[in-house]
Formats: structure tokens, sequence, C-alpha cells
């Protein structure tokens, strides 16, 4: 037999082999008892003498280029034992696929247009921490020494004097302490409220404040401003409402209904059919509080809000339960792509 052809159906099987049982089938074909090679072997000792070195150094050549050719097989197909799982071989070539690649929380994304509109007002950042004295968070914002969100039910107190702060609002006493008016800034933070946890309901959740101090600032000019402000939120379309509210800290005080942002104020599931959705709190800073930073409240006049950030993000993404934001669940995150500010 010429070894040449031999040697051709050696290459040509072995490159169709597709699995560890097909290497052993092409093993038995050459080197089994029966196989090809064998044979061959065998058809040596009836060859001429001089013929013979040739055709035995022919024979182990081929031995060889089947072990060599079925060990490189193996290692292309895994070469696994049938117990194993089939493994294809890996391309080290081939582009890597995408790797995770994160984005911000839908509550940074929410506090970063909030920050991009009241800015582009002339509002200014301010901050303050969230544990926070007593006096800060109750007694300099005008709260009755008896006033019931005092209460241990309501307020996580550190110590007698220390707790972490319920709203953003200490921060408005803070900045005006240290600087003098006219004044306009906005103060985004986390606050924590001893709540009965449910959709609705957080223990942490987050505010922005409002703060404008100057001389003959109105009702107006609040009105004014919370227009321009829910309107780069929520849409040109955005109508507002004022209802008498009551806060310590502000005299008057209003509730503020907007427009709501579901049926543009014809009635549907998010507003309970009223057409209207309460979106913050605000008011004209009480005299008291003007007096406890030193101001004179016959001079200087101003209004403060205050806006739940978490409340927003719900409203804007049709998000139902408060308790997703703070849940680390992945498969809630990543709803929110980055849009743009
Ligand atoms: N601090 C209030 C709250 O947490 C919200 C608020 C209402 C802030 C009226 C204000 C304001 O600045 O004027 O419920």
């Amino acid at each position: 037999m010429d070894p040449r052809l031999i040697e051709s159906s050696i290459r040509d099987d072995i490159a169709a082999c597709a699995t560890p049982d097909d290497l052993e089938a092409a093993r038995v074909k050459y080197l089994g008892r029966k196989g090809a090679l064998t044979a061959f072997l065998r058809s040596i000792g009836d060859a001429g003498a001089e013929e013979r070195p040739r055709l035995g150094a022919e024979a182990n050549r081929l031995k060889a280029l089947v072990e060599e050719l079925l060990d490189a097989r193996r290692a292309e197909i895994g070469g696994l034992d049938d117990n194993e799982l089939y493994v294809a071989p890996v391309d080290g070539t081939l582009p890597a696929s995408g790797g995770a690649v994160g984005r911000r929380h839908v509550i940074s994304q929410t506090l970063r247009r909030i920050k991009s509109i009241l800015e582009g007002m002339g509002y200014r950042l301010a901050r303050g921490p969230e544990v926070e004295l007593e006096y800060y968070n109750f007694q300099a914002l005008n709260f009755p020494e008896e006033h019931p969100s005092r209460d241990l039910q309501d307020t996580f107190y550190v110590s007698k004097d220390i707790l972490l702060r319920t709203h953003t609002s200490p921060i408005q006493v803070r900045f005006m302490e240290e600087h003098k008016p006219p004044l306009k800034i906005y103060a985004p933070g986390r606050v924590y409220r001893n709540e009965a946890i449910d959709p609705s309901h957080a223990a942490e959740f987050h505010q922005v404040e409002g703060l404008y101090i100057d001389t003959d600032v109105s009702m107006a000019d609040l009105r004014g401003d919370l227009q321009f402000f829910l309107r780069g939120l929520f849409g040109p379309d955005t109508d507002l409402r004022f209802k008498p509210h009551f806060f310590p800290f502000t005299e008057p005080s209003i509730d503020v209904d907007m427009t709501c942002f579901g049926c543009n104020g014809s009635g549907c599931g998010i507003c309970g059919q009223t057409g209207w959705i309460e979106i913050l709190g605000a008011g004209m800073v009480h005299p008291n509080v003007l007096r406890a930073v030193g101001y004179d409240p016959d001079r200087y006049s101003g209004f403060a809000f205050g806006i739940g950030v978490d409340r927003i993000a719900m409203i804007r993404h049709g998000i139902t339960d408060i308790r997703m934001f703070l849940a680390n669940e992945l498969r809630f995150l990543e709803q929110f792509p980055e849009m743009e500010s």
C-alpha cells in the first residue's frame, strides 16, 4: 500500500474528528490490531531486503504522525473523557464580549436633573450634616417644644440633643447663620424618619430644600420660581395650584399641587382621577426663623420650599414602591439608563 495514500487518509480522518469518540475510532482504524498501519507494518516482511529499511522508517513516521495528530486534535476539541462535558475550544482572537458597566442610581439621576434646573435659576448649592442637632432640626425652625414630630415615634434620636435630620430644612438655618442676605440656595440630602415602612413610606429618603431671602420677596416670586422649576422637571404644560397648609417655619404655608404628569390633568390612576398631584411644601419664611439667625424680619423676607426626590423619581418613571430605591436589586436599577440632564 502506498504510504502517501495512507498519510492523506490519516490527515483527513483525524481532522474530521469532532468528539473524543471519533478520536478513539480513528486511533483504532490506524493503530489497532486490525488497523491500516498495523497491516502496513506486517506487509514489510514481504518486501525485498533493500526495500525494508525505507518502508520500516516510513511506517514509524506514520505511526508517530497518527499519535501527534490525535493529540493535537484532542487538545483542539477539549480532549475530554466521555464522562466530562464537551467544551468548545476557545478562540483567543475573537473580540471580548462587552463587560458590565454600571450607571447612576435613578435617585442620583433625578437629583442631577433638579440641580441643573435650580442652578440655571441662580440657586447655589448648600449642604448640611445628616446627624444633626435637635436645635437646627426643630428649635431654630420654630417647632414648638411639644410638637408631635419631635416624638421618638417619628424621629431617630442619637442622644437627647442629637438626631438624624428628619428634613433638609435645618440646612436653611445653618446657611443663614453663616451668610448675609441676599441669598438663594438649594440643599439636597438624605433624611430619616421613623416610619412604618410601606410602598409609599421609607425610613430614609431624599429631599431638596430651596431658600431665597432678600428685601421684598413675595409669594408671587415663590410661584414664579416653582412654576419654572416644575415645568423644567415635568414639561411646559405643568400648572400649579396652591393650597393653604401649616409648617412651623413658614407663614403662610402652602402645599403645592401640579398638573398630573400621567394624564395632563384629565384624571387617571396616578392622581386618583383628580388631575392634580401634591408635589411639595413651601411658604414664606417665618419671622421667628429669621430672628433665630439674626436677620431683621422687618427688613428681609423670603420663601422656602421642600420637595421629595424619591417621589419625583416615582412620578417621572412610574415607580410604585419607594422601597425599590434602596433594595439594591439590579433588575430594578438596570431599567433606568442614564438620561441627559
Ligand atoms: N421640611 C418639610 C418636610 O419635610 C418640607 C418643607 C415644607 C420645606 C415647607 C420647606 C417649606 O422649606 O417651606 O415635610
